[in-house]
């Protein structure tokens, strides 16, 4: 049988940690060839040495999401390399708590280049390329692109944002073969949510409503998910905004 991902190529930002390695390496066992883009070098080289030791094909570039250059870049670079791309998976991002007060200039504007400003500059450099493969882009963004939370108002607005930019890519480019979808993962079991710190002098009734279920997802669960919003199973699938978060976002 003809695994989901065979002659794919495949751009997976973050892959360095969490979600995003679990994804490269997922679509990786599924036979694509996976160009993993992060920040963080030594990680990059981790995440394509465990796909290699899966029998897998990968590539990496160190690569800061904040900057359009590298953007245009990245995509030069897969497509001289592999000839083409076929799906984009914007991961790529930080979180962070502050009550709304503290929040400066400095890092509201911080998380939403990274979280918003990135994914788009990637969506835009990699488009021309989709467009010829009929290919699609996944935008990682959370519960919180889609309910207010107290206390992560910068982390939700650029959730939010991203949710909105995926959906109206869905509208532009949908008709001409291109989708474009967002996943909104709850609470997962990666680094970005294991030193989370607290801010001082909070009320927890208002963050325990973050998490429904007593336990967090895994990266690998998500991964799962993306996955099959990439794949041509999911062909139908356009502009979805697809919660996987034990039902925070239901009531
Ligand atoms: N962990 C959660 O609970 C959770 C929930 C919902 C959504 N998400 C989203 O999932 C995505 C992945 O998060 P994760 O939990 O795997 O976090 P993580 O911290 O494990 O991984 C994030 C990766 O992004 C990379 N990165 C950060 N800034 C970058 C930059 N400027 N350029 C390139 N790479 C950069 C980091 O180096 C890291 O490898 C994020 O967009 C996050 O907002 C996470």
């Amino acid at each position: 049988m003809k695994e989901r991902f065979e002659d794919k190529r495949v751009i997976v930002t973050g892959a360095g940690s969490g979600i995003g390695r679990a994804t490269a390496i997922r679509m990786a066992g599924e036979g694509a060839r996976v160009w993993c883009a992060d920040i963080n070098e030594v990680a990059l080289n981790e995440t394509v040495s465990l796909i290699e030791a899966g029998g897998g094909t990968a590539a990496f570039s160190v690569f800061d999401v904040t900057d359009p250059a590298q953007s245009v870049a990245l995509v030069n670079e897969v497509v001289e390399a592999w000839g083409g791309l076929n799906v984009l998976c914007n991961i790529a991002g930080i979180g962070g708590m502050k009550p709304f007060q503290d929040l400066t200039p400095e890092y509201f504007n911080k998380m939403l280049a990274v979280n918003l400003s990135g994914p788009f500059y990637l969506c835009h450099a990699a488009m021309p390329q989709l467009l010829k493969t009929k290919g699609n882009i996944v935008n990682l963004a959370s519960s919180a692109g889609k309910i207010g939370q107290a206390y992560v108002a910068a982390y939700v607005a650029s959730k939010h944002g991203l949710v909105g930019l995926t959906k109206s890519l869905a509208m532009e480019f949908g008709r001409r073969g291109v989708r474009a979808n967002a996943i909104c993962p709850g609470a997962v079991n990666t680094p970005l949510i294991q030193n989370f710190e607290m801010a001082e002098g909070i009320d927890f009734d208002l963050v325990n409503r973050y998490n429904f279920l007593p336990w967090f997802s895994e990266p690998e669960d998500i991964a799962a998910m993306v996955a099959y919003v990439a794949s041509d199973e999911a062909r139908y699938v356009n502009g979805a905004v697809l919660s996987i978060d034990g039902g925070i976002t239901t009531g």
